[in-house]
């Protein structure tokens, strides 16, 4: 019913009465005065004055499941949404949904998290109410192996949105590290349930620094409000994330992963450089030369031959000066 009453205050232009919503909305004039105290007690300004009526003057800065769903331009993509105010991760929010039959598409976010997780063991720090933290369900008809793709079609998607909504180019570095001038804005986790040959689902979790000062970021890392000196809805770029995600990976399942790897291509900060990959069995170095039909990094090694790197942790190097000075 709350819901109804936001809807209603938002398509009505200026002042509404509380008669108009109670005879809309099929409910006494008691019951929308309390309506609208328990929603300005969820932080939205709603101004009463007498005989004109209540007015919508802003809605809260918090993930709330009909915000988000409003004017959500998607097929299925979040159309299952659990909002949560803390949650150790919405990766393990999400994957016990998998594991009970969740429908591809079905979404967990929350305002925190307090066992936020990235890649390679690190952690994610999820201050409250400051940035993007979800994990999505999907059940592609894909081979474990080529999950490694759909970490970079999620990149890109992210990357797409986060400059829809604030024209903020973030770059991509291998695989899913959103970087700005260096500095880590955002990372993509994707995790799996598999037999041999086929997966039976993937959570893929995503974090965005959004509205966090410098004083609540981690080093080396920033955040859209660092970038644009403005404070940016996070409801809205949820809503383009979730677009964004849904449009490249229907056009993977029609077209294949080709679309989705060359826009990679085009906001990658990791071709055309050297870097060192770091991964179990130590670490290689070389220049960065494409990407593989299978999503791995391939290097060119100064002796000239080529090696794939499916995982790892990459740092950009400086080219080895050579020749007489
Ligand atoms: C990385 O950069 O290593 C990946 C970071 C992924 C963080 C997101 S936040 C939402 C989801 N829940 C988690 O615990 N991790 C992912």
């Amino acid at each position: 019913m709350l819901a109804a009453i936001v809807r209603f205050l938002k398509e009505s232009r200026g002042y509404v009465s509380g008669e108009e919503i109670s005879r809309d909305l099929k409910m006494s004039r008691a019951a929308v005065w309390k309506h609208m105290q328990e929603l300005r007690k969820m932080g939205y300004d709603i101004a009463a004055v007498p005989h004109l009526g209540y007015r919508l003057e802003s809605i809260p800065d918090r993930l709330l499941t009909h915000e988000i769903q409003h004017e959500l331009l998607t097929e299925s993509f979040g159309k299952e949404l659990l909002c949560l105010d803390s949650v150790d991760s919405t990766m393990n929010a999400a994957f016990a949904l998998a594991l009970d039959g969740a429908v591809e598409g079905t979404v967990v976010c929350a305002e925190s998290q307090t066992k936020g997780r990235g890649r390679l063991g690190r952690g994610w720090s999820s201050p409250k109410g400051k940035g993007v933290y979800f994990s999505i369900v999907l059940r592609p008809s894909l081979s474990p192996m080529e999950t490694a793709k759909l970490t970079l079609l999620a990149a890109v998607s992210v990357s797409e949105a986060i400059e829809e909504v604030t024209g903020v180019r973030a770059r991509i570095k291998w695989p899913n590290d959103l970087l700005v001038n260096g500095c880590k804005l955002a990372g993509i986790l994707t995790e799996m349930r598999a037999e041999l040959d086929q997966v039976r689902f993937v959570v893929i979790g995503v974090g965005i620094n959004v509205n966090n000062t410098i004083s609540q970021l981690v080093d080396g890392a920033t955040s859209l409000r660092q970038e644009t000196q403005q404070s940016i809805s996070r409801i809205a770029l949820l809503r383009s994330v979730l677009a964004r995600l849904e449009l490249r990976y229907f056009e993977m399942r029609r077209a294949g992963f080709g679309p989705a790897i060359a826009e990679w291509k085009e906001r990658s900060v990791t071709l055309n450089n050297r870097v060192r990959v770091q991964d179990p069995n130590g670490f290689t170095e070389g220049l960065a030369v494409d990407i593989s039909d299978e999503g791995g990094l391939l290097i060119r090694l100064d002796d000239g031959s080529i090696i794939k790197r499916m995982a790892g942790d990459v740092t950009m190097v400086r080219p080895v000066q050579t020749g007489a000075s």
